[in-house]
Protein backbone atom coordinates (compact mmCIF):
# COMPACT_ATOMS: atom_id res chain seq x y z
CA UNK A 1 0.00 0.00 0.00
CA UNK A 2 1.09 3.46 -0.71
CA UNK A 3 1.72 5.11 2.42
CA UNK A 4 3.45 8.90 3.28
CA UNK A 5 6.86 8.53 4.47
CA UNK A 6 6.51 10.34 7.54
CA UNK A 7 4.52 7.78 8.29
CA UNK A 8 7.13 5.22 7.79
CA UNK A 9 9.67 6.79 9.42
CA UNK A 10 8.07 7.55 12.39
CA UNK A 11 7.72 3.98 13.20
CA UNK A 12 11.78 3.30 12.53
CA UNK A 13 12.54 6.74 14.62
CA UNK A 14 10.60 5.57 17.30
CA UNK A 15 12.14 2.02 17.69
CA UNK A 16 15.89 3.31 16.83
CA UNK A 17 15.45 1.12 13.93
CA UNK A 18 16.08 2.43 9.92
CA UNK A 19 14.07 1.90 6.44
CA UNK A 20 16.02 1.32 3.54
CA UNK A 21 15.38 3.39 0.60
CA UNK A 22 16.15 1.24 -2.55
CA UNK A 23 16.76 3.73 -5.90
CA UNK A 24 13.99 2.60 -9.08
CA UNK A 25 15.20 2.83 -12.58
CA UNK A 26 12.58 0.97 -14.61
CA UNK A 27 9.83 -1.52 -14.79
CA UNK A 28 11.40 -4.45 -13.43
CA UNK A 29 13.41 -2.97 -10.93
CA UNK A 30 9.96 -1.71 -8.90
CA UNK A 31 9.06 -5.22 -9.25
CA UNK A 32 11.58 -6.86 -8.20
CA UNK A 33 12.11 -4.48 -5.44
CA UNK A 34 8.28 -4.38 -4.39
CA UNK A 35 8.35 -8.70 -4.71
CA UNK A 36 11.70 -8.90 -2.08
CA UNK A 37 10.42 -6.57 0.27
CA UNK A 38 7.23 -8.36 0.45
CA UNK A 39 8.72 -11.63 0.60
CA UNK A 40 10.38 -9.96 3.63
CA UNK A 41 7.87 -8.13 5.01
CA UNK A 42 9.76 -5.10 5.19
CA UNK A 43 8.20 -1.43 4.23
CA UNK A 44 10.42 0.21 1.59
CA UNK A 45 11.12 3.79 -0.07
CA UNK A 46 11.34 3.75 -4.03
CA UNK A 47 13.85 6.46 -4.43
CA UNK A 48 13.49 8.23 -7.88
CA UNK A 49 16.25 10.47 -9.04
CA UNK A 50 15.51 12.99 -11.90
CA UNK A 51 17.25 11.29 -14.47
CA UNK A 52 15.47 7.99 -13.35
CA UNK A 53 11.97 9.89 -12.96
CA UNK A 54 12.90 11.06 -17.17
CA UNK A 55 14.27 7.39 -17.98
CA UNK A 56 10.72 6.04 -16.83
CA UNK A 57 9.29 9.02 -18.83
CA UNK A 58 8.11 11.43 -16.18
CA UNK A 59 6.76 11.43 -13.06
CA UNK A 60 3.18 10.48 -13.92
CA UNK A 61 4.02 7.23 -15.52
CA UNK A 62 6.64 6.37 -12.11
CA UNK A 63 3.73 7.12 -9.82
CA UNK A 64 1.36 4.69 -12.36
CA UNK A 65 3.65 2.19 -12.25
CA UNK A 66 4.68 2.04 -8.79
CA UNK A 67 1.09 2.29 -7.64
CA UNK A 68 -0.45 -0.35 -10.67
CA UNK A 69 2.45 -2.72 -9.93
CA UNK A 70 1.37 -2.13 -5.70
CA UNK A 71 -2.02 -3.51 -7.21
CA UNK A 72 -1.47 -6.37 -9.73
CA UNK A 73 1.23 -8.15 -6.96
CA UNK A 74 -1.04 -7.45 -4.33
CA UNK A 75 1.94 -5.62 -2.20
CA UNK A 76 0.61 -4.98 1.14
CA UNK A 77 3.96 -3.32 2.76
CA UNK A 78 4.13 0.29 3.46
CA UNK A 79 5.27 1.55 0.15
CA UNK A 80 6.27 5.70 -0.39
CA UNK A 81 7.69 7.17 -3.40
CA UNK A 82 10.35 9.30 -2.32
CA UNK A 83 11.95 12.10 -5.27
CA UNK A 84 15.54 11.84 -5.03
CA UNK A 85 18.27 14.54 -5.06
CA UNK A 86 16.19 17.05 -6.64
CA UNK A 87 17.94 20.28 -7.28
CA UNK A 88 14.91 22.24 -9.26
CA UNK A 89 11.80 23.52 -7.00
CA UNK A 90 9.57 23.54 -10.44
CA UNK A 91 11.08 19.20 -11.27
CA UNK A 92 9.83 18.65 -7.16
CA UNK A 93 6.22 20.73 -8.07
CA UNK A 94 5.77 17.93 -10.67
CA UNK A 95 6.73 15.14 -8.59
CA UNK A 96 4.27 16.42 -5.59
CA UNK A 97 1.41 17.44 -8.48
CA UNK A 98 2.28 13.17 -9.69
CA UNK A 99 1.39 12.03 -6.43
CA UNK A 100 5.18 11.19 -4.75
CA UNK A 101 4.84 11.35 -0.86
CA UNK A 102 7.98 12.52 -0.37
CA UNK A 103 10.89 15.14 -1.78
CA UNK A 104 14.32 15.54 -1.18
CA UNK A 105 15.60 18.76 -1.99
CA UNK A 106 19.56 18.60 -2.57
CA UNK A 107 21.08 22.44 -2.51
CA UNK A 108 23.87 21.29 -0.12
CA UNK A 109 25.99 22.72 -2.92
CA UNK A 110 24.58 26.00 -2.87
CA UNK A 111 25.20 28.36 0.21
CA UNK A 112 23.16 27.11 3.65
CA UNK A 113 21.14 30.73 3.34
CA UNK A 114 20.15 29.72 -0.19
CA UNK A 115 19.50 26.13 0.96
CA UNK A 116 16.97 27.36 2.95
CA UNK A 117 15.32 29.87 1.14
CA UNK A 118 14.36 26.95 -1.25
CA UNK A 119 13.77 24.34 0.97
CA UNK A 120 10.53 26.87 2.56
CA UNK A 121 9.68 27.76 -0.89
CA UNK A 122 9.34 23.71 -1.21
CA UNK A 123 7.50 23.37 1.98
CA UNK A 124 5.29 26.49 1.41
CA UNK A 125 4.40 24.57 -2.22
CA UNK A 126 3.47 21.20 0.01
CA UNK A 127 1.20 23.51 2.41
CA UNK A 128 0.36 21.12 5.31
CA UNK A 129 0.40 18.18 2.86
CA UNK A 130 0.97 14.66 3.89
CA UNK A 131 4.66 14.66 1.97
CA UNK A 132 7.79 14.32 3.53
CA UNK A 133 11.08 16.85 2.90
CA UNK A 134 14.76 15.80 3.30
CA UNK A 135 17.22 18.50 2.91
CA UNK A 136 20.90 17.90 3.01
CA UNK A 137 23.73 19.53 4.75
CA UNK A 138 26.47 18.39 2.43
CA UNK A 139 27.23 18.07 0.08
CA UNK A 140 27.96 14.37 -0.46
CA UNK A 141 30.86 13.42 -1.88
CA UNK A 142 34.67 12.94 -1.28
CA UNK A 143 36.12 14.73 1.29
CA UNK A 144 33.08 16.39 2.59
CA UNK A 145 31.95 16.31 5.60
CA UNK A 146 28.91 18.54 6.90
CA UNK A 147 29.38 22.02 9.18
CA UNK A 148 27.22 21.44 12.53
CA UNK A 149 26.62 25.49 13.04
CA UNK A 150 25.08 25.21 9.39
CA UNK A 151 23.02 21.90 10.01
CA UNK A 152 21.56 23.64 13.03
CA UNK A 153 21.03 26.78 11.19
CA UNK A 154 19.40 24.91 8.43
CA UNK A 155 17.40 22.91 10.94
CA UNK A 156 16.45 26.04 12.65
CA UNK A 157 15.06 27.74 9.86
CA UNK A 158 13.93 25.59 7.24
CA UNK A 159 11.91 23.04 8.85
CA UNK A 160 12.57 19.68 6.72
CA UNK A 161 11.38 16.09 8.38
CA UNK A 162 14.89 14.67 8.02
CA UNK A 163 18.60 15.88 7.34
CA UNK A 164 20.87 14.13 5.01
CA UNK A 165 24.06 15.09 6.13
CA UNK A 166 27.73 13.80 5.09
CA UNK A 167 29.72 12.35 7.44
CA UNK A 168 32.50 11.15 5.20
CA UNK A 169 30.00 9.34 2.96
CA UNK A 170 29.96 8.74 -0.74
CA UNK A 171 27.75 8.16 -3.46
CA UNK A 172 29.10 5.16 -5.65
CA UNK A 173 31.60 2.87 -5.01
CA UNK A 174 34.36 3.96 -2.49
CA UNK A 175 37.74 3.70 -3.38
CA UNK A 176 39.73 2.49 0.06
CA UNK A 177 38.29 2.18 3.37
CA UNK A 178 35.03 3.67 4.47
CA UNK A 179 36.09 6.17 6.64
CA UNK A 180 32.88 7.34 8.62
CA UNK A 181 32.89 10.32 11.70
CA UNK A 182 30.74 9.26 13.75
CA UNK A 183 31.44 12.05 16.41
CA UNK A 184 30.06 14.29 13.49
CA UNK A 185 26.78 12.07 13.40
CA UNK A 186 26.48 11.46 17.31
CA UNK A 187 26.88 15.94 17.33
CA UNK A 188 24.41 16.43 15.22
CA UNK A 189 22.05 14.00 16.17
CA UNK A 190 21.76 15.84 19.80
CA UNK A 191 22.08 19.37 18.00
CA UNK A 192 19.00 18.86 15.59
CA UNK A 193 16.81 16.20 17.36
CA UNK A 194 15.40 15.08 13.84
CA UNK A 195 16.16 11.69 12.00
CA UNK A 196 19.09 11.49 9.54
CA UNK A 197 19.47 10.11 6.48
CA UNK A 198 22.66 7.92 5.57
CA UNK A 199 23.31 8.43 1.72
CA UNK A 200 25.75 6.58 -0.23
CA UNK A 201 25.09 3.66 2.01
CA UNK A 202 26.49 1.00 -0.61
CA UNK A 203 29.56 -0.41 0.76
CA UNK A 204 29.20 0.01 4.12
CA UNK A 205 29.90 -2.73 6.01
CA UNK A 206 27.19 -4.14 8.77
CA UNK A 207 29.21 -2.58 11.83
CA UNK A 208 29.02 0.45 10.66
CA UNK A 209 25.65 0.49 9.45
CA UNK A 210 24.59 -0.68 12.61
CA UNK A 211 26.14 1.78 14.62
CA UNK A 212 24.72 4.86 12.24
CA UNK A 213 21.38 3.48 13.63
CA UNK A 214 22.47 3.26 17.03
CA UNK A 215 23.78 7.33 16.64
CA UNK A 216 20.13 8.26 14.86
CA UNK A 217 20.24 7.17 11.32
CA UNK A 218 16.68 6.15 10.23
CA UNK A 219 17.18 5.57 7.03
CA UNK A 220 19.67 3.74 4.39
CA UNK A 221 20.01 4.86 0.81
CA UNK A 222 21.19 2.14 -1.53
CA UNK A 223 21.95 2.23 -5.06
CA UNK A 224 25.03 1.34 -6.41
CA UNK A 225 24.56 -2.42 -4.17
CA UNK A 226 21.97 -2.96 -6.14
CA UNK A 227 23.30 -1.72 -9.42
CA UNK A 228 26.51 -4.20 -9.26
CA UNK A 229 24.35 -7.01 -8.33
CA UNK A 230 21.71 -6.66 -11.12
CA UNK A 231 24.74 -5.77 -13.17
CA UNK A 232 26.86 -8.97 -12.28
CA UNK A 233 23.41 -11.03 -12.59
CA UNK A 234 23.29 -10.21 -15.69
CA UNK A 235 26.58 -10.61 -16.92
CA UNK A 236 26.68 -14.21 -15.80
CA UNK A 237 23.44 -14.90 -17.46
CA UNK A 238 24.55 -13.65 -20.81
CA UNK A 239 27.58 -15.53 -20.57
CA UNK A 240 25.88 -19.17 -19.65
CA UNK A 241 23.71 -18.29 -22.07
CA UNK A 242 24.90 -17.16 -25.29
CA UNK A 243 21.88 -17.68 -27.79
CA UNK A 244 19.06 -15.93 -25.70
CA UNK A 245 18.09 -12.14 -26.54
CA UNK A 246 14.69 -12.09 -25.32
CA UNK A 247 15.42 -8.50 -23.98
CA UNK A 248 12.84 -9.63 -21.09
CA UNK A 249 14.89 -12.87 -20.25
CA UNK A 250 17.99 -10.38 -20.46
CA UNK A 251 17.09 -7.98 -18.10
CA UNK A 252 15.79 -10.87 -16.11
CA UNK A 253 18.96 -12.42 -15.45
CA UNK A 254 19.49 -10.15 -12.56
CA UNK A 255 16.27 -10.49 -10.79
CA UNK A 256 18.16 -13.30 -8.33
CA UNK A 257 21.09 -11.59 -7.58
CA UNK A 258 19.23 -8.07 -7.21
CA UNK A 259 16.79 -9.79 -4.80
CA UNK A 260 19.11 -11.74 -2.78
CA UNK A 261 21.18 -8.16 -2.44
CA UNK A 262 18.00 -6.33 -1.11
CA UNK A 263 17.19 -9.54 1.38
CA UNK A 264 20.74 -9.34 2.46
CA UNK A 265 20.56 -5.43 3.08
CA UNK A 266 17.08 -6.30 4.86
CA UNK A 267 18.42 -8.77 7.06
CA UNK A 268 19.99 -6.51 8.89
CA UNK A 269 17.55 -4.19 10.35
O1 LIG B 1 20.47 8.86 -2.94
C1 LIG B 1 20.88 7.72 -3.20
C2 LIG B 1 21.91 7.08 -2.43
O2 LIG B 1 22.59 7.96 -1.64
C3 LIG B 1 22.60 5.91 -3.01
O3 LIG B 1 24.00 5.90 -2.87
O4 LIG B 1 24.58 4.61 -4.90
O5 LIG B 1 26.22 4.97 -3.12
O6 LIG B 1 24.29 3.48 -2.73
P1 LIG B 1 24.82 4.67 -3.43
ZN1 LIG C 1 22.17 10.09 -2.27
Amino acid sequence: MLVSMKEQLKDAYLNGKAIYQFNINNLEWIKYILEECNNQSKPVILGVSSSAAKYMCGYKNVYSMVTNLLDSLNITIPVSIHFDHASDIEECKKAIDAGFTSIMLDYSSHSVEENIKYTNELINYINGRDILVEGEIGPIKEGSHADLNDCIKYVKNANVDILAASIGNIHGIYQGEVNLDFDLLKSIKENINKPIVLHGASGINEPMLKKCVSLGVSKININTDLQLAWYNGVRKGIAENPNVYDPRKVIGFGEQALKECIKEKLSLF
